[in-house]
């Protein structure tokens, strides 16, 4: 291992994340008793224009009124970007009134490190100002292709002192739209291309975040009338490092959970792996057979992760 290491940032468990419009009330109050580990409160793509100030509103309501960590859930807000003059005032508005009841910001299309410093800067000042004692994260959507070219600084600057940065999300349709992909369905495969057309830019991302200490997160997939497009899209994410995926309809929800979940057998076989090297361990051994394949300390590193995540979902789940 380098002498420099960045573990994880925060443990959060994110393995569905349901996107739900701030302009939509009712969807508010069912996302609250789902199953989805995460919401994301939108202001950003899923409102319409004339709609914003409403959803602003509807979004701070929300959080006040819904006690989202009592449910479970993380609760988290996707502003709108910065390249918006709605952004400045989701800041500060959702800051101002319900700064102690969301846990993270989502930031849209970051491009650069100095996005998500403009908003530090400004989550700094909101929460000085009033006194919270609590402390806002955010999370990147990198969605862009200034984003991605910019992903190893974006999350490098979570490193920095202060940076409240805890993960990063993929998000493939502004990326398709950006890099100018011929498609235009959200998330499916492209079948003239060999393949999936989405693995560099996810793999690129993943390596980022786990580099920094950061989650990531696999975004949209649009056909929710296709469970199991949905589901080969994520466990392809999941082979590739991301711990959850969005869910842009409740049918979503379960299918997440499932794949993100690490099945009994697997769980079982991580934590056969760890006793059968601390056994090699006490025989002066560092790798061991287990099943008929060699296993190590790398081993046991791979296992250790899926250990901690088997532990999280017990923790919040029993
Ligand atoms: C999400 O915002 C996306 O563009 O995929
Ligand atoms: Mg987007």
């Amino acid at each position: 291992m380098s002498h420099t290491l960045f573990p994880l940032r925060r443990q959060r468990l994110q393995r569905s994340e349901l996107a739900v419009p701030g302009s939509d009330p009712t969807m508010i109050e069912k996302a609250a008793d789902s199953a989805a580990d995460y919401v994301f409160l939108d202001l950003e793509d899923a409102v319409a224009p004339p709609e914003k100030e409403k959803a602003r509103r509807n979004v701070v309501a929300a959080l006040q009124e819904i006690d989202w960590a009592a449910k479970g859930k993380t609760v988290s807000v996707r502003i709108n970007g910065l390249d918006t003059h709605y952004m400045y005032r989701d800041v500060v508005d959702v800051m101002e009134q319900a700064g102690d009841r969301v846990h993270t910001l989502l930031v849209p299309k970051v491009g650069t490190a100095a996005d998500l410093y403009m908003v530090e800067a400004l989550l700094n000042q909101i929460e000085q100002a009033k006194g919270y004692t609590t402390k806002v994260a955010t999370e990147a959507l990198i969605e862009t292709a200034l984003g991605m070219a910019n992903v190893e600084d974006i999350a490098r600057s979570a490193t920095l002192p202060g940076a409240r940065l805890e993960a990063m999300h993929f998000g493939v349709a502004d990326f398709a739209a950006s890099m100018r992909a011929r498609t235009v369905n959200i998330g499916g495969l492209n079948p003239s291309y060999p393949g999936d057309q989405w693995h560099a830019a996810i793999a690129r991302m993943v390596t980022a975040c786990r580099a920094f200490g950061l989650r990531a997160i696999d975004g949209p997939f649009g056909d929710f009338k296709d469970p199991e497009g949905y589901q080969d899209g994520a466990r392809r994410a999941a082979a590739l490092g991301c711990e959850g995926k969005w869910a842009i309809h409740p049918s979503q929800i379960a299918l997440a959970n499932d794949v993100f979940s690490p099945p009994a057998a697997e769980v079982e076989r991580a934590r056969a792996i760890v006793k059968a090297l601390r056994e090699a361990e006490a025989a002066g051994k560092g790798a061991a057979s287990l099943d008929g394949k060699m296993i190590d300390a790398a081993s046991e590193r791979m296992a250790a992760n899926v250990i901690a995540i088997d532990d999280a979902i017990r923790a919040a789940h029993g």
